[in-house]
């Protein structure tokens, strides 16, 4: 039984505008492993939160005719923390880049970097990204038939910024990185990923820019308050603020480090600028960086900018939160980009949710309240059948298990997806319809009905990281006394072995997924 700590975060949003299902992509994925790490009984703490500081956020406030700071707030509570409710995350805690307890810590992190010897005064010039907020390489831009540079992500033109600022001595630990990835081949995943990240640091690194002082959208720079924090150092720092560095020893050590998940386009910044400061500060790295693909459109990143951007509260509408959480986890392999629309949402959401999940459950509850009067009926009559069945089971949850502590959401999901086919193949075998026409097949009915309904038990618990509202429902249909939550306490890997108590009453289940073309 695992029993660890486990510190998830996602990336904080740029509040420049409303959020788009890539966002919530992020979102979902690290809900998952938080949900999934707590019904193991892993000391789970997740965080996610809005970044809100930079010229990007400063040019979308000006242009709204508004101060920063009530821009920010006004984005924050009526797109940022309504999505989470949307779609249904756990987080444990949510931080803002404006708050005291972030600000004090960045201002604290900086100044130990300088003390340390890690931060000179320099000037530098180059192509600068505001939608990345980063200065780009040659190799990240393009051009475009007029002969200007774009950035290759953005597709809108680089400015060239030439400064005098404070910089971060990144170059000096090319080698402590490229050790860090030696010593520990998850740091960096997947595997793809982590490749990508070595090949750019053995070019390689140059020393970072990290303060601004052409705006004062920032943390100030504690021993010159004409410079203002780079907002993506300032960013960075939120996954330690929020646990209190440097001001509750405890709960710090407790938690970190973490595991970060995040889009693929902001992997060097996890993967090679944030441990390389952890270590200039003296702080531990990471646990783990995992860096997942992007949701496309036609091909391409979807996003805002580029006008297909797709409103996730649309879709939850639509299908239901459980669906779109699902959906996203189950068709996009983990770590991959995958290409998405409506028609496959519908396609997979028919064939997957309601005909072989919801249909399953509502056969086998109604066959029980048909013939048992909703009772949970007891198997006298075990047999060869139900062996694989439970072998199965037991396989399906401990395989999941193994590939949750991957990070390979998808390949938990088609694992844990094993035990609804298993199940449905064995009614299929089995017919206790036909079994119930028979007074004399009354143990074999019983002992199907029952094994089914354990199948159910199990699902209900191990599907509720991904459809926790399903799950519930499931759950209360059995006949649970206690909520899903309740019972996670207990714990997701042992619910293979647990059982329903003999004679308890089921109680009622609604449709879990009803058909779309059945929708009005
Ligand atoms: N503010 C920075 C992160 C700072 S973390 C210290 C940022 N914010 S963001 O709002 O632009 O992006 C947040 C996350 O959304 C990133 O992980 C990004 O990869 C993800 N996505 C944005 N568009 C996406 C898709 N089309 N598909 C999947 N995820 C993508 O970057």
């Amino acid at each position: 039984m695992a029993q660890g700590s486990f510190y998830v975060t996602t990336p904080i949003f740029y509040i420049n505008d409303v959020p788009h299902i890539g966002h919530a992509y992020s979102e979902v994925a690290a809900d998952f492993l938080a949900r999934w790490h707590r019904a193991v009984g892993d000391d789970t703490w997740s965080l996610t939160g809005t970044d809100e500081h930079g010229e990007k956020i400063l040019r979308s406030a000006q242009a709204a005719g508004l101060p920063p700071q009530e821009w920010a707030d006004n984005l924050v509570e009526t797109a940022w923390k309504p999505l989470l409710d949307a779609i249904n995350i756990s987080n444990d805690d949510f931080i803002r880049t404006t708050e005291e307890r972030h600000e004090d810590g960045v201002r604290r992190f900086i100044q130990r970097l300088y003390d340390r010897g890690y931060i000179y005064f320099g000037e530098f010039g180059g192509y600068y990204c505001v939608s990345c907020e980063e200065y780009k390489n040659e190799p990240d831009l393009i051009k475009n038939d007029d002969g200007d540079l774009l950035c290759a992500i953005h597709k809108r033109p680089a400015e060239y910024l030439s400064e005098e600022n404070y910089f971060f001595k990144l170059s000096e630990f090319t080698q402590p990185l490229l050790d860090l990835y030696a010593s520990n081949p998850n740091f960096v995943s997947p595997d793809s990923r982590r490749n990508e990240v070595i090949s750019f640091v053995k070019q390689g690194l140059q020393d970072l820019s990290i303060s601004r002082n052409s705006f004062d959208w920032g943390v100030k720079i504690p021993w010159d308050e004409s410079h203002i924090v780079y907002v993506w150092v300032d960013a960075l720092i939120n996954y330690i603020t929020a646990i209190g560095w440097g001001v509750d020893d405890q709960n710090f050590s407790r938690r970190w480090p973490a595991t970060h998940i995040v889009g693929k386009d902001i992997l060097r910044f996890h993967a090679v600028i944030w441990p390389a400061m952890l270590m200039a500060a003296g702080i531990e790295v990471p646990k783990q960086v995992f860096g997942h693909g992007w949701l496309l459109v036609g091909g391409e990143k979807m996003s805002k900018s580029s006008g297909t951007g797709v409103s996730p509260v649309e879709l939850t509408a639509a299908y239901g939160v459980d669906a779109f959480r699902y959906y996203f986890l189950k068709a996009v392999v983990f770590g991959a980009d995958g290409n998405f629309s409506l028609e496959d949402i519908e396609a997979r959401y028919n064939a997957e949710l309601a005909n072989g999940f919801g249909n399953l459950a509502s056969r086998v509850h109604a066959m029980a309240v048909k013939y048992f009067e909703g009772k949970v009926p007891e198997a006298s009559a075990k047999g060869e059948a139900e062996k694989v069945v439970s072998t199965l089971i037991q396989d399906a949850v401990s395989g999941a298990h193994k590939q949750v502590e991957a990070i390979d959401i998808t390949g938990a999901l088609n694992k844990l997806w094993t035990i609804v086919d298993g199940l449905n193949h064995y009614l299929t075998e089995q017919e206790p319809w036909h079994l119930a026409k028979d007074p004399a097949n009354a143990d074999r009915l019983a002992t199907v009905i029952r094994t089914s309904l354990e199948g159910l038990r199990v699902l209900a618990v191990a599907l509720s990281p991904v459809i926790p509202e399903t799950s519930e429902k499931l759950w209360v249909a059995l006949g649970a006394v206690e909520s899903i939550g309740a019972l996670s306490v207990q714990n997701l890997l042992e619910a293979a072995n647990g059982e329903l108590p003999t004679g308890s009453a089921l109680g009622t289940l609604p449709v879990l997924f009803p058909r779309i073309d059945n929708k009005d």
